[in-house]
């Protein structure tokens, strides 16, 4: 699988990895959204509980238009973390998630105006970091861009495994 140093020979070097065109068009989609979603920040209302295994949040809006782009963005979020498809390498709340996406369990339910997810793990550092991470989406609901530009918060009794 490993054919040698990394940009040898390609010259189509990423910085990350060797993504296709259509990955990078689903970027690039992935992106419009979180935007818009952080644009409109304040019609979106977001609980979230902590479990002994995770989080349960319920995130909604009331504009139609909204809450669908939420459940979208919930989909497409999954599957990039089912895939191991990752973004946002600077901010440790989200290398840590996709770092550890083989210990993490996530289901959507669609509401009629947004989604509940359920994240859980059976393991008791992962939990930590799920319960984090749900801290993190909620600071983006709460501040827009302004959330968005800084790293995410890990306890400091998190143990990190991304390089
Ligand atoms: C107001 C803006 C945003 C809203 C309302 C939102 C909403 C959500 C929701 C509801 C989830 C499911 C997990 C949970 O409920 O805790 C989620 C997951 C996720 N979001 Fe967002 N998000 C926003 C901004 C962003 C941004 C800016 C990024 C990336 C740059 C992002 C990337 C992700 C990823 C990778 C996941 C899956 C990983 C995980 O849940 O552990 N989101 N988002």
């Amino acid at each position: 699988m490993h054919d040698g140093p990394h940009r040898r020979g390609g010259g189509h070097g990423h910085h990350h990895h060797d993504h296709s065109p259509d990955m990078a068009q689903r970027h690039k989609r992935d992106q419009a959204v979180f935007h818009e979603l952080l644009r409109r920040h304040d019609a979106i209302r977001r609980e979230v509980e902590n479990t002994d295994t995770g989080i349960r949040a319920l995130t909604e809006s009331d504009d139609p238009e909204l809450a669908g782009l939420i459940r979208g963005h919930v989909h497409e979020m999954h599957r990039r973390l089912v895939e191991g498809f990752s973004l946002r390498h600077w901010d440790p709340a989200f290398a840590e998630i996709f770092a550890q996406k083989d210990k993490v369990r996530m289901t959507v339910t669609e509401t009629d105006k947004g989604v509940v997810i359920e994240e859980t793990s059976h393991d008791p550092n992962v939990v930590k970091l799920i319960q984090a991470h749900g801290v993190v989406v909620s600071n983006f609901v709460k501040s827009g861009g302004k959330a968005a530009g800084q790293p995410g918060a890990l306890p400091d009794d998190y143990v990190r495994v991304a390089s």
